[in-house]
């Protein structure tokens, strides 16, 4: 069979409102948050760098200029580096700005995640391309994005990211009904559903912020109806194209991933995944670690305000 043509355009949607982080989000993006030292959207970009993908479309709004400033050039703090003869700092500050081509458009308006893909209907023209969300991380050592463009240039259609969740938490995500194919970690998405209720929900497998897309996906979303809380839905287009055949651009698949995902919109797994990365760093781990153990074995039967 052909294979279909390449991915090569990254969309990076950033433009929500981040009302789960407020107050911190009222002037401040929360893909700016920082895991450790380095911004969430970074670890974004350099996913998408590392899967080929160097041009970098971001959908931006209001109070995003920071994530813009990131991913340029900063000369006054390079020369002050420089003159200090700090090259460790001055190759950081660095990276961001050469990591990839970057591009950006504003969505006027938080329309939703569906309106955010369409502005950047321009840019991608009828090309396949990828869908990162800027505030979910992938763990580098654990590839998803290469696998999602592997099973598109083969198959043809658009491809989604699945992870299994507990069946008490479906609820809470976009659950996907799927099909087997030939392909242990590749099924054929059917249905679609958003935020079911436990008893109705199709899988336990939800969509996670990683997609690619068939640019048939413009048309889709053009003509998509406001859906759930009044916002322009990524998934209520996806279902539409699951059900058109791969002739016309259509039909979904997933993949399904098994690896490390930190989901950084979400204050808890936030905590987490600064903890994590601190644990992982040899420069901080040796302070950190015991001071996490003693902070963990002095608090086992309360929170520290209670003893
Ligand atoms: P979320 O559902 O996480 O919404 O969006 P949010 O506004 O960013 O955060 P909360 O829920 O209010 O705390 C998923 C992704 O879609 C982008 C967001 O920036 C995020 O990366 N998005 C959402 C847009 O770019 N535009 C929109 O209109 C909505």
């Amino acid at each position: 069979m052909a294979d279909f043509e390449p991915v090569l355009k990254a969309v990076v949607p950033v433009a929500g409102l981040g009302t789960r982080f407020l107050p911190a989000t009222k002037a401040t993006p929360k893909e700016m948050l920082p895991i450790v030292d380095k911004p969430a959207i970074q670890y974004v970009v350099e996913e998408a760098v590392n899967a080929g993908l160097v041009d970098v479309l971001m959908i931006t709004g209001r109070s995003k200029r920071s994530i813009e400033d990131h991913f340029d050039r900063a000369y006054e703090l390079e020369e002050a580096l420089r003159a200090k003869g700090d090259e460790d700092r001055l190759a950081s500050v660095c990276k961001s700005s050469d990591l990839a081509i970057m591009h950006y458009v504003r969505q006027g308006e938080p329309k939703g995640l569906g309106h955010a893909v369409l502005c950047a209907r321009q840019h991608v023209g009828d090309e396949p391309f990828a869908v990162l969300l800027g505030d979910d991380m992938i763990d580098h050592r654990d590839p998803l994005l290469t696998r999602m463009m592997d099973v598109r240039s083969r198959l043809g259609g658009s491809v989604v990211a699945l992870m299994e969740v507990d069946p008490d938490q479906v609820s809470s995500y976009g659950v996907a009904a799927i099909e087997a194919t030939d392909e242990d970690d590749v099924v054929k998405i059917t249905d679609l559903v958003e935020k079911p209720p436990q008893d109705e929900a199709p899988s336990n497998w939800i969509i996670i912020g990683r997609y690619v897309c068939d640019p048939r996906v413009f048309e889709v979303l053009d003509r998509t109806p406001p859906g759930r809380g009044g916002e322009i839905q990524l998934t209520d287009a996806l279902l539409t194209l699951a059900r058109m055949p791969v002739e016309e651009g259509g039909t979904v698949y997933g993949v399904k991933f098994r690896g490390r995902r930190y989901d950084t919109g979400n204050k808890q797994e936030y905590l987490r995944t600064v903890v994590q990365f601190a644990a992982e760093r040899p420069d901080l781990a040796p302070e950190f670690m015991p001071w996490l153990r003693e902070f963990v074995r002095k608090n086992r039967d309360g929170s520290p305000g209670e003893s």
